[in-house]
């Protein structure tokens, strides 16, 4: 099984080894190890990779998973 997991203020941190990772074109990236990380702001000079930019740019997002409302 493959998570995602949104990191706070950071990347997206993809878990899994069934998971491939494709451009606009259908090609493979090569995966160097796993977990992985794509960036999420936007700064990364190897994207589509977190490279740790967004530490030293103050990237900042809020957004959290609302569970569900219970009835
Ligand atoms: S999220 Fe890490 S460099 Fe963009």
């Amino acid at each position: 099984m493959a998570t995602i997991k949104v990191r706070q203020n950071g990347s997206y941190l993809v878990d899994g080894d069934d998971v491939t990772l494709i451009d606009w074109n259908g090609n493979a990236y090569p995966i160097a190890k796993r977990p992985f990380a794509l960036c999420r702001c936007g700064g990364s000079t190897n994207k589509p990779f977190c490279d740790g930019t967004h530490s030293k740019v103050g990237f900042q997002a809020a957004e959290a998973a609302v569970p569900e409302s219970r009835e």
